[in-house]
């Protein structure tokens, strides 16, 4: 039997990346004052509202897959306002779109992803492209998953350059990589609003259910040990080296990942100001 043709796209968007705001909240994303509908979206979304922010700060979160970028992110994001900017959840909010709905670029993305190879830079920083309005935004950012090659890297940079937007610093979080692959084999994801989980670090308070929304919980299909792998090597050949680019741009903060993540975040938050004393 033929297979049906997909039903014409109602889209709201422009290019490749824009999802339609109808799907994310049949999705069930929880509304919160973390809006990041321009970016999850695409930038015919616009935001509800501008997060509050305490200091203004403009991060790129570093480290390899599985450091806890992301669980850092969001606490950074409830002591700082700024806004958690992550590419990662811009492709899986894509992937639970159906077929029909994700655009060929979007799909050969997806495929990358899958098999926990990087998706290639200029996929990727065309959708950074076009949400730079987010890195305009007076709420400020944490990027977390971006820039991810030294390809990117200058991209970025000269996006902001060309903007005249300063970052603040890169953080790059460093860990053992046999608790990295701990940390990664545990890892839970509300399928509604992403809030990330451990199944022992970080367990929900009914198992399998999200604390914040009642989500069901699942694990990532690049979570699996063959796909952790290359998303190590990955790591080790193409984003390793952005710890240099940073360094030599004098923004990089080293911080150790170990111990709980409120400790870390604690960490990263001094860090910061020390950061922010030294050059003021
Ligand atoms: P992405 O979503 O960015 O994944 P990643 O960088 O591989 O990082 P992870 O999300 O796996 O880990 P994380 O560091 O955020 O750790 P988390 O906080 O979840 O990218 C996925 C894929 O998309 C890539 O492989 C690539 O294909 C593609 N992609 C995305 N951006 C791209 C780009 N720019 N260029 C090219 N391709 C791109 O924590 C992990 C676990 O540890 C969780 O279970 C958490 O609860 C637990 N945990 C966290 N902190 C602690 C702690 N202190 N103690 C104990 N457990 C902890």
């Amino acid at each position: 039997m033929a297979d049906k043709p997909c039903p014409p796209r109602s889209r709201i968007g422009v290019a490749n990346f824009t999802l339609d705001r109808a799907v994310v909240v049949i999705d069930g994303m929880t509304p919160s004052p973390h809006d990041r509908s321009a970016w999850l979206q695409g930038p015919a979304s616009p935001c509800d509202s501008v997060p509050r922010v305490n200091q203004p700060r403009r991060l790129v979160l570093l480290g390899a897959p599985g450091v806890g970028k992301g669980t850092q992110a969001d606490l950074l994001h409830r002591v700082l306002g700024a806004c958690h900017l992550s590419t990662g959840d811009v492709f899986r909010a894509a992937g639970s779109l159906s077929e029909c709905e994700q655009s060929p670029a979007m799909k050969q993305a997806l495929g990358y992803m899958r098999r926990g190879e990087l998706v290639p830079d200029a996929i990727v920083c065309e959708m950074v492209r076009e949400r730079s309005e987010c890195l305009h935004c007076r709420g400020c950012f944490i990027l977390d998953g971006f820039p991810r090659t030294l390809g990117q890297a200058e991209s970025l940079k000269e996006l902001l350059d060309g903007e005249g937007v300063m970052l603040t610093a890169a953080v790059n979080y460093d860990l053992a990589t046999s608790e990295i692959v701990a940390r990664l084999a545990g890892r839970r994801t509300c399928e509604k609003c992403r809030t990330v989980y451990h199944v022992t670090e970080r367990a929900p308070k009914v198992a399998d259910r999200c604390d914040r929304c009642d989500g069901k919980l699942f694990q990532r299909e690049d979570d699996r040990p063959e796909s952790i792998r290359v998303r190590l090597e990955a790591y080790d050949r193409s984003t390793a080296p952005l710890i240099k680019f940073y360094r030599d741009l004098g923004l990089l903060v080293h911080i150790t990942a170990t111990g709980s993540a409120d400790e870390i975040c604690a960490r990263t938050i001094s860090a910061l100001a020390v950061r922010a004393i030294r050059s003021a």
